[in-house]
């Protein structure tokens, strides 16, 4: 990579709700990411539930963009929640979207980063294991370590949303850095 120019990521937040703990942690991640790294944040509410006989007709617009947007990208950054021990539905749809067709999609030899905050004190460990097992499927080259694993949320971030806790910016930040390592390795 040029001195001067900086790894595309896009970022991907596994909740649409409106004071999401990991959408707050991914905009610490915006925040506090090293120069390497320039990260846009995608949405993935208004996707359909995937559905193969739609996919078959005409892949929706929706798809299409979000598809394009992480072929463009040199990498993929994503905070999920843990629901019921278990990754959220929508982000397993936007997954499940991405996907396809196996071995030719946007998530192939991909390099992925997972983090993720819950209220609780096993900080989605549940979750991020079963992301992971998702991404072998799709051969995409997920960073082993660190984890970034952001229990006890509410004494975390702030009533706006700002992640305050000093210890887990500094961690963060050496998790940007280590992801920008990973990048370059693995895309080689
Ligand atoms: C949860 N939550 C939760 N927490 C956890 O640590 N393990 C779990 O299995 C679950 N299961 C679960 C299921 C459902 C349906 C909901 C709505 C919530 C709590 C969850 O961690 C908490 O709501 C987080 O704040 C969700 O992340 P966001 O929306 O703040 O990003």
């Amino acid at each position: 990579m040029p001195a001067d120019s900086k790894f595309r990521i896009v970022g991907i937040a596994g909740s649409l709700r409106r004071a999401s703990f990991n959408r707050s942690l991914l905009n610490a991640a915006v925040e506090l990411s090293p120069a390497q790294l320039a990260i846009a944040i995608l949405e993935i509410g208004t996707l359909p539930f995937y559905n193969q006989d739609v996919e078959d007709e005409r892949v929706p617009d929706t798809v299409a963009t979000l598809r394009q947007a992480v072929r463009d990208a040199d990498a993929i950054l994503i905070a999920t929640p843990e629901y019921n021990y278990g990754v959220p539905g929508v982000l397993k749809n936007a997954i499940d979207w991405l996907s396809r067709p196996p071995r030719q999609s946007a998530l192939n030899r991909r390099p992925v980063a997972i983090m993720g905050a819950s209220a609780g004190m096993t900080g989605t460990a549940r979750a991020q294991m079963q992301l992971r097992q998702a991404f072998v499927f799709t051969n995409s080259y997920v960073m082993c370590q660190p984890e970034v694993l952001v229990s006890h949320a509410r004494d975390k971030f702030d009533g706006a949303g700002h992640l305050t806790d000093e210890p887990t910016r500094q961690f963060l930040a050496r998790f940007l850095n280590e992801f920008a390592s990973w990048i370059s390795r693995v895309s080689a």
